[in-house]
C-alpha cells in the first residue's frame, strides 16, 4: 500500500499497479540529430516499459541523452525510428496538431529552467493549459486556484513570476503541470536550479502530488537521494538504458557515472 502526506492529510492507495499495466512503452527507439556538423545518434534500439503509477528516476551523465528521451516520451520531438506508445497511443501516428492536443490533455511537464510566462500572473500561468484547450475562463480560474492551493501558493496568485522566489516559481510550474489532470508527469531536473532545502521541499511535493493524482512519472535528476526514493532508477549510458536492481544504488554501482564529480547532495548550490 502506498501513502503520502499532503498538507497534513494522509492519503492511502490500496491498489498497487498491475504488472501488466504498461502505460509507457518504448520500442526500439532511435534519435539521431542532424546538425550541420554531421549526424549525432544519441541512442538506438532503446526499449522501456513503465507501469501505471510508477515513479521512475532517469539518471546519467550530462549529454547522455536524458532530455532527448524525455522529449520523445512527451511528444515534444519526433523519433528517428522506433515507437513511443503512451496509454496505447503511438505518438508517431498523430499529426502535429493532434500531438499538441495529446500533450495538453495527458502530459504535465516540469523543466529545470524557469518556464513561466513573465508577463502573466501565477494564476494566469496555471490557467493557460486549460484556456488553450477551450475551457471557460471561470472554470479555468476555479481549477487553477485549486491547484495553487495544493502547492501552497494561493496567496501568491496575483504575483508575476519575477515577484516569486525560485522555489515558488517551481511550485507554480507544478500547479500548471497538473491543472489538466494529466496521466503522466515528466520532469527534467526539476530541482536543478534550487538550493538544497528548497529542492527537498519540491521533491516532497512532487512525491505527494504523484500519489495524490495517481500519476505515472519520469523524473530526470542528478540527485542520488531523489533517485533512491523513486520506484525504479534507470541510467542512460552510451546510448543504453540500464536498470538498477536496487533503486537505493546507482544503476552501475561500480561506475556511478551519473554523479561522478558531483557532491552527495547532487550538486545543489548551498543557501547564500
Ligand atoms: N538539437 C540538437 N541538435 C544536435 N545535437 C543535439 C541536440 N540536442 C541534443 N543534442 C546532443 O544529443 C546529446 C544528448 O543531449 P541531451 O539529451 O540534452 O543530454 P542530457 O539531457 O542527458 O544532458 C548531446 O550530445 C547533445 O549535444
Ligand atoms: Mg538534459
Amino acid at each position: 500500500m502506498g501513502y503520502a502526506t499532503l498538507g497534513g492529510e494522509e492519503l492511502h492507495f490500496l491498489v498497487e499497479p498491475s504488472p501488466s499495466d504498461a502505460v509507457i512503452r518504448v520500442e526500439s527507439l532511435e534519435k539521431t540529430y542532424q546538425p550541420s556538423s554531421g549526424p549525432v545518434t544519441v541512442f538506438r534500439h532503446l526499449h522501456l516499459t513503465v507501469r501505471r503509477g510508477e515513479r521512475v528516476a532517469l539518471v546519467g551523465a550530462s549529454g547522455a541523452g536524458k532530455s532527448t528521451l524525455l522529449h520523445l516520451l512527451g511528444g515534444l520531438d519526433r523519433a528517428t525510428a522506433g515507437r513511443v506508445l503512451l496509454d496505447g497511443t503511438d505518438l508517431a501516428t498523430l499529426s502535429d496538431r493532434n500531438l499538441a492536443d495529446f500533450r495538453n490533455r495527458h502530459i504535465g511537464f516540469v523543466w529545470q529552467i524557469q518556464s513561466l510566462l513573465p508577463e502573466f500572473t501565477a494564476l494566469e500561468n496555471v490557467m493557460m493549459p486549460l484556456l488553450v484547450r477551450g475551457t471557460s475562463p471561470a472554470a479555468a480560474t476555479e481549477k487553477a486556484r485549486a491547484r495553487l492551493a495544493e502547492v501552497g501558493l494561493l496567496d501568491r496568485q496575483s504575483h508575476l513570476s519575477g515577484e516569486l522566489s525560485g522555489g515558488e516559481q517551481q511550485r507554480v510550474v507544478l500547479a500548471r503541470a497538473l491543472v489538466t489532470d494529466p496521466l503522466f508527469l515528466l520532469a527534467d531536473e526539476p530541482t536543478g536550479n534550487l538550493d538544497y532545502q528548497t529542492a527537498d521541499k519540491i521533491v516532497e511535493l512532487l512525491e505527494s502530488l504523484h500519489v495524490r493524482h495517481q500519476l505515472t512519472s519520469v523524473f530526470v535528476t542528478h540527485s542520488r537521494t531523489f533517485a533512491a526514493r523513486c520506484d525504479r532508477v534507470l541510467e542512460l549510458e552510451q546510448g543504453r538504458l540500464i536498470e538498477s536492481p536496487d533503486p537505493s544504488q546507482p544503476a552501475s554501482a561500480e561506475r556511478p557515472v551519473w554523479y561522478q564529480g558531483l557532491p552527495p547532495n547532487g550538486g545543489y548550490r548551498p543557501e547564500p
